[in-house]
């Protein structure tokens, strides 16, 4: 008699269910595979360049650099590092831009344009402006006196935007440490990765809007946040009086031009800014520890960081994508407005 295999019902199942979810799964997220020196032969000037274009816009407005660097997070966040953020609102597209976290928030849109500008003089339709996002904020760290480091490259533009994912999922100023080490574990962030992608508040300003709840009713409480040092709250205080202007603006940290440790070091003695890096120091046991080793060693912070901001442009969505001729505008759409306008 010959033997026979017969597969148990189950396992004939669970084995169908695994093909069916890996084969779907490499379909729908076919992931780029990002690369140093990725232009280095279609576009050799486009690193040179990106530098040279954030380091005028530093000239003109320092803070510049601190606007920058921060849409890296804002688009690599809100699937995948993909500009979409950097996408114009349509008839039929409600984009980032006006996103919660987003609005009269996020700045220095023009940069990125000057610099897509430059770059399509030089070697059209070849940069993507997810990658010139990653070259300049990479660029606006370094210049600012914070560490440089070799940029992966090769991202695509998406084709379309949403509020509603960016709305989802970034971080309000008012969450805690606890809150967010989930939120960036969703994104294989960790710990460390967090603390030291806060960092980046070493430089840049928020608004007055963003911490009035801190000044005058932690968590309903009609309370000031009792984290704040008691000098510094009387500063904040006066920056941003009850029923004043929101939109007024005071620094991350006591030194808002220069990528340093400072910030750590104001979290140590309670002169975070945004809750939510109050709440680093103050608010869980281990992002503490990692402020205040960042608080105490510069160089740990900076290498912490680069791995960060590195593992952070690693995220993809997996949807297919373009090299925009316009970081404003999708290639269809740019492609129908020329059609209007030359062809009416
Ligand atoms: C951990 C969660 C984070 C929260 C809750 C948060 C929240 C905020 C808020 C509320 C502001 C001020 C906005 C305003 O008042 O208009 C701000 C500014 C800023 N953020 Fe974050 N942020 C976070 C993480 C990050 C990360 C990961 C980066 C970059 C790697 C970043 C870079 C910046 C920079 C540079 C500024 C200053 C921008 C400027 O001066 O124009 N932030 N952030």
């Amino acid at each position: 008699m010959s033997p026979k295999f017969i597969i148990p019902f189950p396992l004939l199942l669970l084995l169908f269910i695994l093909y069916y979810v890996s084969s779907e799964t490499a379909m729908a997220a076919p992931q780029i595979q990002l690369r140093p020196g990725f232009y280095s032969e279609s576009c050799p000037s486009a690193e040179s360049t990106v530098r040279r274009v954030i380091r005028r816009a530093m000239l003109k407005e320092p803070r510049s650099a601190a606007s920058v660097m921060r849409l890296q997070f804002h688009d690599c966040f809100v699937n995948g590092c993909d500009a979409s953020l950097l996408l114009d609102d349509t008839e039929t597209m409600l984009g980032e831009k006006l996103s919660l976290s987003n609005i009269n928030s996020l700045r220095s849109y023009e940069v990125i344009d000057e610099v897509k500008d430059e770059l399509e003089r030089l070697c059209p339709g070849v940069v993507s402006c997810a990658d010139i996002i990653v070259m300049a904020s990479r660029d606006a760290v370094s210049l600012s006196g914070g560490p440089t480091w070799e940029v992966k490259l090769g991202r695509e533009d998406s084709l379309t935007a949403s509020q509603e994912a960016s709305d989802a999922v970034m971080p309000s100023p008012r969450a805690n440490a606890t809150f967010l080490i989930n939120l960036f574990s969703r994104f294989n962030l960790s710990i460390t990765d967090l603390v030291a992608l806060s960092g980046s508040h070493s430089i840049g300003q928020g608004r007055c809007f963003s911490i009035v709840f801190r000044l005058y009713n932690q968590s309903g409480s009609g309370h000031p946040d009792p984290a704040i040092e008691p000098w510094f709250r009387r500063k904040l205080d006066r920056l941003c009086p009850k029923g004043g202007d929101g939109n007024v603006t005071g620094g991350l940290d006591a030194t808002q031009v220069k990528f340093d440790n400072q910030y750590f070091r104001d979290l140590v003695r309670g002169r975070g800014f945004l809750n939510s890096d109050q709440s680093l120091f103050s608010g869980d046991a281990r992002t503490r520890e990692v402020v205040m080793r960042f608080s105490r060693d510069e160089k740990a912070f900076f290498e912490a960081f680069v791995e960060g901001m590195v593992r952070m442009g690693d995220l993809q969505s997996g949807k297919p994508g373009e090299i925009r001729r316009n970081c404003r505008v999708a290639n269809a759409d740019h492609q129908r407005l020329h059609n209007i306008l030359f062809e009416a």
